[in-house]
C-alpha cells in the first residue's frame, strides 16, 4: 500500500518534471543550498583576487547591463554603474551545467527583446531563486557612486533591512578569457552593510563598451552575465 503510493506520488511528480523545459528537475523557488562545498576558481597567475579561506555564504548569477557614458575629453566609454537580478545557482554547484551557467543565462538574456526584465531569466538556466539586486547608490564616503547587493527585499532575507552590502573595489583582474569583450574579475570590500564582507565577480560574458565613442553620444547600456560570490 504505501509502496503504491510512493509510485503513484513519484509518478506525479515526474509528470510535473517533464512538463518542465529540459533541465535537471530545478530547486524550488526560494532554496537555496549548501554552499560549504563551493569553491571559487581563480586564475593562478595573479595576486589581485585572492580567494577567502571559508566557504562562500552565496553564489549567484548576475543578470544584467553595464552603463557607460562617452567622455567628451578621452572619446571612451566610462562606467557609471550597472543593474543586475541575482539568482541563487548554490543548487547547480555541483552539476556540468554550472561551469557554463554564465554563458547560457548570457545567450538567453540577449535573446529576449528590449524592456523584458532580467528576472525572467532565472527559470531558463534552472536557477529561479531570486536571491536580491546589484546597483549603485551614493557613496557612503560622499563622493561618486558604490557597488550595492542588496537581498532585503526578496527570498529568506525579504524584510531585513541589513541584509545588503555597498562595497568597495579591492582587486581588479583582466577576464582571462576575450578582455575586450567580458567586464574584469574583480575583488570588493564591504564598506556598509551585514550581507557579505568580501564580494567577487568572476566567470563574466560581455559588458564591455566599444573602444571609442563620439563626442555627445548618448549613454549606452550593455547586457552582461557573471558569477558573484559573497563571502
Ligand atoms: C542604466 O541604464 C538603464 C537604461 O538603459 C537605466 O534604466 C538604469 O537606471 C541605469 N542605471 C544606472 C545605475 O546608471
Ligand atoms: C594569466 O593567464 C591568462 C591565461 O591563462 C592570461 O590571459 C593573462 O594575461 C595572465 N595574466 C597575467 C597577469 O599574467
Ligand atoms: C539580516 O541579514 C543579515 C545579513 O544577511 C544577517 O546577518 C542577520 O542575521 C539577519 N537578521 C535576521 C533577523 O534574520
Amino acid at each position: 500500500m504505501f509502496a503504491f503510493q510512493l509510485l503513484s506520488t513519484l509518478s506525479s511528480v515526474a509528470l510535473l518534471v517533464s512538463a518542465a523545459p529540459a533541465f535537471p528537475a530545478p530547486p524550488a523557488k526560494g532554496q537555496c543550498c549548501d554552499t560549504s562545498a563551493a569553491i571559487m576558481d581563480l586564475p593562478t597567475n595573479q595576486t589581485q583576487l585572492v580567494s577567502p579561506t571559508t566557504a562562500p555564504l552565496y553564489v549567484a548569477l548576475g543578470v544584467g547591463i553595464q552603463n557607460y557614458t562617452c567622455s567628451a575629453t578621452t572619446l571612451k566609454y566610462t562606467s557609471i554603474g550597472a543593474v543586475a537580478s541575482l539568482f541563487d545557482i548554490s543548487c547547480i554547484d555541483k552539476t556540468p551545467a554550472f561551469a557554463t551557467v554564465q554563458t547560457t543565462a548570457f545567450k538567453a538574456w540577449s535573446a529576449v527583446p528590449a524592456g523584458i526584465s532580467a528576472n525572467t531569466i532565472g527559470t531558463k538556466i534552472a536557477a529561479p531563486t531570486l536571491l536580491g539586486f546589484h546597483y549603485f547608490v551614493p557613496s557612503p564616503s560622499g563622493t561618486g557612486i558604490s557597488p550595492m547587493w542588496d537581498f532585503t527585499s526578496t527570498g529568506k532575507n525579504a524584510g531585513n533591512a541589513t541584509a545588503f552590502v555597498i562595497a568597495a573595489k579591492a582587486g581588479d583582474i583582466l577576464a582571462p578569457t576575450d578582455s575586450a569583450t567580458n567586464v574584469d574579475w574583480l575583488a570588493l570590500n564591504n564598506v556598509q552593510g551585514s550581507l557579505a564582507s568580501k564580494i567577487f565577480r568572476v566567470d563574466t560574458v560581455n559588458g564591455q563598451p566599444p573602444t571609442s565613442c563620439v563626442a555627445g553620444s548618448a549613454d549606452i547600456s550593455v547586457k552582461y552575465t557573471a558569477k558573484y560570490y559573497l563571502y
